[in-house]
């Protein structure tokens, strides 16, 4: 068949949840700690493959705002690795031309972290080649609220205009303004669920469950759910047009 695909052109922006460190250690009868810098090493595989694929946006939930419930060893681990990260990879997303974005309630790290997350923006806040986001400390639901209450706020202090608000307005407010909308949000660990994740954004991002955890996910699975991507019929709640199928026209969105 030489039908054209539902699009030809890669999602612009990929949002993936990391899930499944933990059993992945378990399995080799490893500690925990061992799953997530495993899970590191795929961290750069899929930066690698996304830009490989045109993608210009990569966001990855790396820590939930629910995760700080988890025991406060695996919470000083996971900070811990994520400094190294830090360390490790920034001069090559510097030199890669990669622009990271920390999305995410970071004030409740402690100040070395903060101080290095906000050095890494800084270095790299002038590269255009791709858009790595890391979602760190992140709920959408805690950023939905905040961005209630700065609206709110505003209204109260007559600076907004309540009337004025629509669905572009109010995406201004969240931690993604500017961003596009995810097209593809993949979930490794076989787990089918969002946990919180970008709950206004993926409105209408196409969902990719693989059955892999995520220390073994690499170039070929990302392949894979891309390809899956490919022939899929978007279509934005609007009837597809018959003489042209899956050319739905994407609404307009903030920052796109
Ligand atoms: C994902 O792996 C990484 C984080 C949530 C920080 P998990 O730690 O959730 O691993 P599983 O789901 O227990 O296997
Ligand atoms: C979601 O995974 C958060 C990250 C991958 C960072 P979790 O492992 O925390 O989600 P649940 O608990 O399975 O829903
Ligand atoms: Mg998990």
């Amino acid at each position: 068949m030489n039908q054209p695909s539902a699009h030809a052109t890669p999602p612009r922006h990929v949002a993936i949840i990391m899930d499944g460190n933990g059993r992945w250690a378990a399995r080799r009868g490893l500690p925990r700690a061992a799953g997530h810098r495993e899970g590191g090493k795929a961290v750069r595989r899929t930066i690698e493959a996304a830009i490989e694929h045109g993608v210009e946006w990569l966001t990855l939930f790396a820590f939930s705002s629910e995760n700080w419930r988890r025991p406060q060893t695996e919470v000083t681990d996971l900070t811990r690795l994520l400094r190294r990260y830090l360390r490790s990879e920034l001069k090559e997303l510097e030199q890669g031309g990669i622009k990271l974005r920390v999305i995410g309630e970071r004030d409740r790290f402690g100040p070395t972290l903060r101080a290095e997350l906000a050095a890494a923006e800084e270095r790299t806040k002038h590269n255009t080649k791709f858009n790595l986001v890391i979602a760190l400390s992140y709920g959408a639901r805690a950023e939905l609220v905040a961005a209630a209450r700065l609206i709110a706020q505003q209204a109260q202090s007559g600076q907004l205009d309540p009337a004025t608000l629509d669905e572009t307005g109010f995406a201004r407010y969240l931690a993604t303004a500017d961003m596009p909308d995810p097209d593809l949000l993949i979930r490794t660990s076989g787990e089918q669920r969002l946990s919180n994740f970008l709950l206004w954004q993926a409105a209408y991002a196409e969902l990719s469950f693989v059955d892999v955890l995520w220390p073994d996910f690499n170039a070929t699975h990302f392949a894979a759910a891309l390809a899956d991507y490919a022939r899929r019929d978007r279509r934005f709640g609007v009837r597809p047009d018959e003489t042209n199928p899956g050319r739905t026209a994407a609404p307009k969105q903030a920052g796109a």
